[in-house]
């Protein structure tokens, strides 16, 4: 059954941030004081602290009953919008699907909550299996040698990948002379910023008539500078580029290395593995496309794949099996080093884990053929309102997103792509995504349901975004101050560009705004 959604109000709670609240002495928490018996056998356990290091004031954190703390992040949650309040097919690029509730109650047990990273290995070892085995698993996804889930989001797996083709080039003597890589305008900004950021100079393919990049452009930019093409596929618009398999031919013919950046692989579990198509490295979000939820810039994990011959490069410590025990090799001397302390985010391996393990091999492909259809079904219903177009080849099947202009209804109405997507949100459903930059499509709208939404969903979703090109032909302006209706009102964009603005932390908080 599908929701009418006009009746929708967020809930509108003036909340301080945490740290306003409360008062001196408040506790949520009365910890018991330490018994005699345990002072006398432990000491005090900061005497055996050099001085210079303990404290010269207490912590500062929030001093507030629990009644209150229960309050506030209730009245938070109920001013979020996304997958567990409404069908959200907003966030195209970012696969934000449904996150079984099951895995967090796995990753609550006390054999993944109460182990420390920096415990021997002998005594992690259920651990050290499930991130073994996890690499074996994802190896057969993807058709690569070796894993490793040190990276803790996409951008800094795909980083990984650069730095990666960086130690090969090296370590054959051509670190200096190999300095190019190749990305293309429609891949995620990461292919082109993370080889940046690792000393690169990066060539950006423009796409060609069908929406990407031919392999004549690719051919015209490689020389025996080019280090490697670091690829999204399919790009942000959706569209799967079938040159692919030359482009990675013709690169490495030129000695360079191709990166697979598979974060939107929900289209192509059990139907295109990195291996097989020729890629030497690449890269999946395990947020986001297996089903471990993003968390605000929290929590992710890349699971970096690589063929055999990169394998001594990955970051340390790798896990391995040695016949008897689970260990973490670190005498790794060809690695590029650490990426990120310790083990990465373990709980999100867990979830990924639990995830595939509870689809099978079967079920992952199912999980593929069901974003693709849910994709397609939603593009041909969004066809038929009025103003919004597909950009380049409307025939051309669309994997598992879609990058949608609304040009035309801009061009009609003098709203902007922004105010339409703010307007959703006075329907209860998430501000969809426009675009990354640069934006190459006119007034963008990027979608992408994944398999978790419902054919109820779906209608549910489009019967939404039709409301809004309506009331955008029928009363434009009524649109322009949107959202209403929201937890909070349009927020000034001006603000989210500008550094002097941003605050991270309670101290830049209060820094910035004395
Ligand atoms: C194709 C692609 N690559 C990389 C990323 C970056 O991932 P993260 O946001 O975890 O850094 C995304 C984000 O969704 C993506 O869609």
């Amino acid at each position: 059954m599908t929701q009418s959604h006009d009746n929708y109000h967020a809930a509108r709670w003036n909340e301080p941030i945490i740290m306003e609240m409360g008062s001196e002495g408040e506790r949520g928490l009365l910890v018991d004081k330490t018994e005699k018996a345990i002072l006398e056998e432990i000491q005090n356990p900061l005497d055996s602290l050099p001085q210079n290091m303990l404290r010269s004031s207490g912590l500062k954190l929030p001093q507030i009953s629990q009644a209150q703390i229960l309050r506030h992040y209730t009245r938070l949650s109920q001013m979020t919008l996304g997958f567990d309040v409404t069908p959200d097919a907003s966030s195209g690029t970012c696969t934000m699907k449904y996150s079984p509730k099951v895995n967090e109650a796995l990753c609550r047990n006390a054999s993944v909550l109460d182990v420390h990273p920096l415990q021997n290995p002998s005594s992690l070892q259920g651990i050290l299996k499930i991130l073994f085995d996890f690499g074996e698993i994802m190896c057969e996804i993807s058709g690569m040698y070796k894993y490793s889930f040190q990276a803790s989001s996409g951008a800094q797996g795909i980083y990984t990948n650069a730095c990666l083709i960086r130690a090969y080039h090296e370590s054959n003597g051509e670190g200096n002379q190999r300095d190019e890589i190749i990305t293309t305008a429609f891949s995620h900004p990461a292919d082109a910023a993370t080889p940046s950021v690792a000393g690169f100079k990066v060539i950006t393919l423009m796409p060609g008539e069908n929406g990407y990049p031919d392999l004549q452009s690719l051919k015209s930019v490689l020389s025996e500078r080019t280090a490697g093409l670091m690829v999204t596929n399919p790009e942000d618009t959706g569209l799967f580029n079938p040159n692919i398999p030359a482009m990675v031919k013709a690169v490495q013919d030129a000695g360079g290395l191709c990166a697979y950046d598979q974060a939107n692989a929900n289209g192509l579990f059990g139907i295109v593995r990195a291996g097989d198509t020729g890629f030497d490295l690449c890269q999946f979000n395990l947020h986001k496309t297996f089903s471990a939820p993003h968390s605000a810039q929290g929590q992710g994990t890349a699971a970096v794949g690589v063929s055999e011959k990169l394998a001594k490069f990955l970051p340390a410590p790798v896990v391995d099996f040695n016949g008897a025990e689970y260990v973490l090799d670190y005498d790794r001397p060809e690695s590029i080093g650490k990426i990120r302390s310790f083990l990465g985010n373990v709980q999100t391996v867990i979830k990924a884990y639990a995830w595939v393990m509870s689809l099978g091999a079967d079920g992952l492909k199912s999980v593929s053929e069901t974003a693709v259809l849910n994709n397609n079904y939603l593009a041909a219903k969004l066809a038929e309102i009025k103003g919004l177009d597909l950009p380049w080849n409307p025939n051309l099947k669309r994997i598992e997103q879609v990058r949608y202009s609304w040009s035309q209804l801009c061009m009609d109405t003098g709203l902007s792509t922004t105010d339409l997507a703010r307007k959703m949100s006075d329907y209860g459903l998430q501000t969809y995504m426009e675009s990354h930059v640069p934006r190459l499509v006119d007034e963008p709208m990027t979608l992408e349901p994944t398999e978790s939404l419902s054919l109820d969903d779906l209608d549910d979703y489009v019967s939404v975004l039709k409301k809004i090109s309506d009331q955008a032909y029928s009363d434009p302006e009524s649109l322009k101050g949107a959202p209403y209706k929201s937890a909070s009102d349009q927020l000034p964009q001006s603000q989210f560009n500008d550094p002097e603005t941003w605050a991270m932390t309670w101290k830049a908080y209060k820094t910035k705004r004395q």
